[in-house]
């Protein structure tokens, strides 16, 4: 079965891609499901109904999640009410929403999509992501034999031993937040699908996703600046899983790149 994941989406660059490409996208890779990290899809930080409602229109079946859950407030209550919006998992017992999921394909077959965030230089008072991992998936159904992982954390080294610490027990790990993506996918010795980051989606012509001059203003003059999504062309980063429906375990992981259509008149915006 085919899964695709695309990696942190940015803005209304990164939501402009999907919505041009991913229809072509379903059809030519023959995708069962596509999950994508939606944690900046509102102006580039948070996530609002009307956003993700778009991204699920243009056939975004689950979203995960991570530091920027909750920059829009009204993600508390709409998460509450869209089980296909995850938060991480290892967020304490009582915060809204949740980081599991079960996707059912239209096969019949079911995927598992599991959101962890890391602990180190990012949010070191979240329960330990590899203790929430384990205990995930100890409550995991028989019939859910896919299972997904997406660990939203900043240091690569985080992300590779969650890799290996889930080779053979989930589908694939793939590491969301850096917005850079990673050239090391593999499929690990027991068979699990990994790479360290996904990259983002959005204008690259950017750091990261933001404005390059008011970027630029905060680390060479030091001062104070608020970020903002930079605009221009959207590429879509994502990785494209091969998953076998028995053994749960992944075929291959191929990277992918898709950059939106765009006119010829606006194929340079500033
Ligand atoms: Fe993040």
């Amino acid at each position: 079965m085919n899964l695709l994941f695309i990696g942190d989406v940015v803005g209304q660059p990164g939501r402009r891609a999907i919505s041009d490409q991913l229809p072509t996208l379903r059809n030519r890779l023959k995708l069962d499901l596509v999950v994508a990290n939606a944690e900046n899809i509102a102006d580039g930080a948070g996530i609002t109904r009307k956003t993700a409602t778009e991204l699920f229109a243009a056939g975004v079946d689950v979203m995960t999640n991570g530091n920027h859950a909750w920059d829009k407030k009204e993600a508390l209550e709409y998460i509450t009410t869209e089980p296909r919006l995850l938060r991480p998992h290892n967020y304490p017992d009582g915060t809204p929403g949740t980081g599991w999921f079960v996707a059912t394909l239209a096969s019949g077959h079911k995927v598992g999509i599991l959101n962890l965030m890391g602990n180190v230089f990012m949010h070191p008072h979240l329960a330990c992501p590899f203790t929430a991992a384990s205990r995930a998936l100890a409550e995991k159904p028989a019939d859910v034999k896919m299972v997904l992982v997406d660990l939203h954390a900043e240091v690569t080294s985080e992300k590779m031993a969650m890799g290996w610490y889930l080779d053979g027990r989930v589908s694939a790990v793939v590491g969301t937040h850096t917005h850079v993506p990673t050239a090391d996918e593999r499929i690990l010795p027991q068979g699990t699908g990994y790479i360290t980051d996904v990259g983002m989606t959005g204008c690259y012509d950017s750091v990261i996703g933001m404005d390059t001059e008011k970027s630029l203003k905060r680390f060479v003059q030091k001062l104070p600046e608020r970020f903002e999504v930079a605009e221009g062309v959207g590429t879509i980063c994502g990785v494209l899983l091969d998953l076998n429906e028995s053994s749960g375990l992944c075929r291959s992981i191929t990277r992918v790149r898709v950059t939106e259509s765009v006119p010829e008149t606006a194929s340079k915006v500033a």
